[in-house]
């Protein structure tokens, strides 16, 4: 079949393979190729077992691959095949060197521009995916400009990608605004423009705001630090509301009112995860400080700090309630993943925890319905102190507490008085993420520690 257009993704992680499934499935008419270095990744993408779980991904990914979608590792073919080329390889927190654990590592996406040039016959759009510091495209346009070759041209144009794991499929197919940056010369403003024909067939016109390259790189990592900025100022609240017998809960639903507020992004809990939040608040930080923002670098990095704060006081409540000793007790973590609906363990803060639970001698049970493999991964090496049981009630048999690192639907749902019987007395519950009905778990005998409200506890402490 001809194709009216040839899409190329580079990166087939958590970003490109969800975001290229729905391009194709809303563009019949463009054939729509992953390319990933990652050979277990792209034979993941070709099987029945996708590497990632995403609800709704399988459902499309099965509708187009093969028609429309192909996931391969010829990265040279699919470069050379291409008109438009998505670039969504992992920019993680740099590891070495100057600006070692705050600025952005871009070796990969230097690597791929590098590929992009050595393989093009033709001219291409280069679609800057990943989140990236602001004036990587001139980067890359300098790697386009190093080796000219006639009649082939690279235009870099800026999309950044707003979706939240879990809600990925929806997030992409009803998106509330897609940003499409470029250079405002005449060629970029052409680019620009078949970027938006594109998106235009399912995404309303008004919802695709355009604007220069920079502005556009630097809006995603902005809108994650504003995001990130609203859970530390409500944990920051919470700390407040547990000295003044106020609730937490009640405030998010006061403010939230507010519609110059909004009631999203104030769900207190044990801190933010993700493989973004993190990353992406410390490269702005990382940014300010380079352009000699100080003052605006120590605002961003309060943000973090609190969320670390947040998990550290979490975890010093825990040890004081459980009588100061947690040396052979064994703790059941509900949940691993950063959050509800996705199987992604990347700076979850059940890791952080588990690891200070070790260090004091407990037992921890993992239990996720879909992140013990990743969890298994994260914490190999610990062998018997862990145990993994996917079975929420079978992973609470003789703990000592239960904790909900994550707000998966199912632990609302589970019988607590069943849980309350498999367990070692006194039992404790610490609810990280406040989805459990707190008044009924004391009712049944758990000593009950939520966040930002008053523990109900059957114990005395004076
Ligand atoms: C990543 C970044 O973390 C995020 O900041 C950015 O917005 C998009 O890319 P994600 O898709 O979650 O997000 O990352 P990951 O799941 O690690 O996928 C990246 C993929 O790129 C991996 O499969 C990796 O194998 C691949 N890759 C990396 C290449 O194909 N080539 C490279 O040179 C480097
Ligand atoms: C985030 C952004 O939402 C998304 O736009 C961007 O493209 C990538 O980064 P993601 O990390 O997948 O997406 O999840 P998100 O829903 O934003 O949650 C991030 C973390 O904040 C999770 O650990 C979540 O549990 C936590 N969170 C979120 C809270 O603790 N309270 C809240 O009210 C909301």
């Amino acid at each position: 079949m001809k194709f009216a257009k040839s899409i190329l993704c580079i990166g087939a992680g958590y970003v490109g393979g969800p975001t290229m499934a729905v391009i194709a499935a809303k563009c019949p008419e463009c054939k729509v190729t992953v390319v990933d270095i990652n050979e277990d990744r792209i034979r993941g993408w070709n099987s029945d077992k996708l590497p990632i779980y995403e609800p709704g991904l399988d459902a499309i990914v099965k509708q187009c691959r093969g028609k429309n979608l192909f996931f391969s590792t010829d990265i040279p073919q699919g470069i050379r095949d291409s008109e438009i080329i998505f670039v969504s390889v992992n920019t993680p927190t740099k590891t070495f060197g100057e600006g070692a654990g705050m600025a952005s590592d871009v070796q990969y996406l230097e690597r791929t521009a590098r590929d992009i040039l050595a393989h093009s016959r033709s001219s291409k759009i280069v679609i800057e995916k990943s989140t990236i510091p602001v004036k990587t495209a001139q980067a890359m346009e300098n790697i386009f400009l190093s080796s000219p070759r006639s009649g082939v041209h690279f235009e870099v144009l800026s999309n950044p990608e707003f979706l939240a794991e879990g809600t990925a499929i929806r997030d992409l197919e009803n998106p509330d605004r897609v940003l499409i940056g470029s250079r405002e010369t005449p060629t970029g403003i052409t680019a620009r423009q078949t970027l938006v024909d594109i998106y235009a067939q399912w995404v309303p016109r008004e919802r695709i705001i355009t604007s220069n390259i920079w502005s556009s790189e630097l809006s995603k990592l902005v809108a994650n630090a504003f995001l990130a900025q609203r859970v530390s100022s409500i944990n920051a609240v919470s700390a407040l509301c547990e000295k003044t017998q106020a609730d937490v809960r009640e405030i998010s639903r006061a403010i939230g009112a507010d519609s110059r507020i909004g009631a999203k992004f104030l769900n207190a809990g044990i801190g933010f995860g993700g493989s973004c939040f993190k990353k992406d608040i410390l490269n702005l930080v990382y940014l300010c400080r380079s352009y000699g923002l100080e003052e605006v670098a120590n605002y961003w990095e309060s943000v973090v700090k609190i969320n670390e704060y947040q998990l550290g006081r979490f975890f010093s409540k825990m040890l004081k309630a459980m009588l100061g000793t947690m040396s052979g007790k064994r703790i059941c973590l509900y949940g691993f993943a950063f959050k509800a609906d996705t199987g992604d363990t990347r700076e979850s803060p059940a890791k952080y925890l588990t690891h200070k639970l070790l260090a004091e001698n407990a037992m921890v049970t993992i239990s996720d319905p879909q992140a013990n493999d990743n969890a298994k991964i994260d914490l190999a090496g610990y062998g018997e102190a862990i145990q993994y049981i996917a079975d929420p009630l079978d992973a609470a048999r003789d703990a000592d507490a239960l904790v909900v690192m994550t707000d998966w639907d199912i632990y609302r749902k589970i019988d607590y008085a069943q849980v309350f019987q498999k367990m070692r007395k006194p039992a404790f519950i610490f609810d990280g993420r406040n989805i459990l009905d707190h008044k009924k778990c004391f009712e049944l005998g758990f000593n009950v520690f939520p966040i930002g409200q008053q523990e109900l506890t059957h114990l005395k402490y004076e």
